[in-house]
């Protein structure tokens, strides 16, 4: 039986026997506002809560919005910020030159020492931006990759869905390095005056998982799947 982690998420461990096999790689895709980054940080506060140590990788929202987000589904990180339980990396799109160079050398020495267990990269697709070509978006990808695995971290990878293929990663590169793809959806409900969200376990390695379209909510303490639940 592969030792798993619990994802924070009930309903959605219910769908993987238990949790996220411990040590994979999982990529969280969706188009925006599907609760991605609330994922990942329910994801790392769940660990913060089992006495774990986290490492945020942020290429979207700086430090404050990050905390902000986080607070406001009741989870308060900065106690462990200042505590070194977890650490907030903020990698600039912009500037990125230095990026990848902190990327290639920094980061890998970072993670390795920090002592995380958990790992978020919120989003792989905008750190794919940053390198030039297939080629070494490719090498990047996989160096890193390896490089996560070889800590024994589990990793969540949020990566936004191609505009005409929700199952699909933007690069196309993610979901085929990655152990587990979990796909969100914003989906339009016939008939009535309303979205509804879905989730579907589309890969995990290794175990046996649901894979159900499965109904889920962004509520007042973070991501609630209804496992069971008819859409
Ligand atoms: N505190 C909250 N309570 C309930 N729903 C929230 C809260 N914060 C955000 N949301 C919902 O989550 C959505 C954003 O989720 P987010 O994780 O930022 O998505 P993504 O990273 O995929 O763009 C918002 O558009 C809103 O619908
Ligand atoms: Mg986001």
């Amino acid at each position: 039986m592969v030792d798993r982690v619990k994802s924070g998420i009930e309903g959605l461990d219910e769908m993987l026997e238990g949790g996220i096999p411990k040590s994979h790689m999982v990529v969280i895709m969706g188009s925006f506002g599907t609760g991605k980054t609330t994922m990942g940080l329910q994801f790392l506060n769940q660990g913060l809560k089992e006495g774990e140590k986290g490492i945020y990788i942020s290429l979207e929202e700086d430090e404050k919005s990050i905390l902000d987000d986080a607070k406001a589904f009741g989870w308060d990180l900065k106690p462990h910020l200042d505590a070194k339980r977890m650490a907030l990396v903020k990698l600039e799109p912009t500037d990125a030159k230095t990026t990848v160079t902190r990327v290639g050398k920094e980061l890998p020495d970072f993670i390795k020492s920090f002592g995380a267990t958990r790992i978020v990269i919120d989003s792989v697709s905008l750190l794919n931006m940053l390198f030039e070509n297939e080629h070494d978006k490719r090498v990047m990808l996989f160096n890193l990759t390896q490089l996560i695995k070889k800590t024994g971290a589990t990793c969540i990878m949020t990566a936004e869905v191609k505009d005409d293929n929700p199952l699909a990663t933007r690069d196309g590169l993610a979901e085929y390095v990655a152990d587990g793809v979990i796909a969100l959806r914003n989906v339009e409900v016939a008939d009535k005056n309303e979205m509804q969200l879905t989730l579907r376990v589309v890969k995990m390695r290794r175990i046996r998982h649901s894979r159900r379209i499965t109904p889920y909510g962004i509520g007042a303490k973070g991501i609630e799947v209804h496992a069971g639940a008819e859409l």
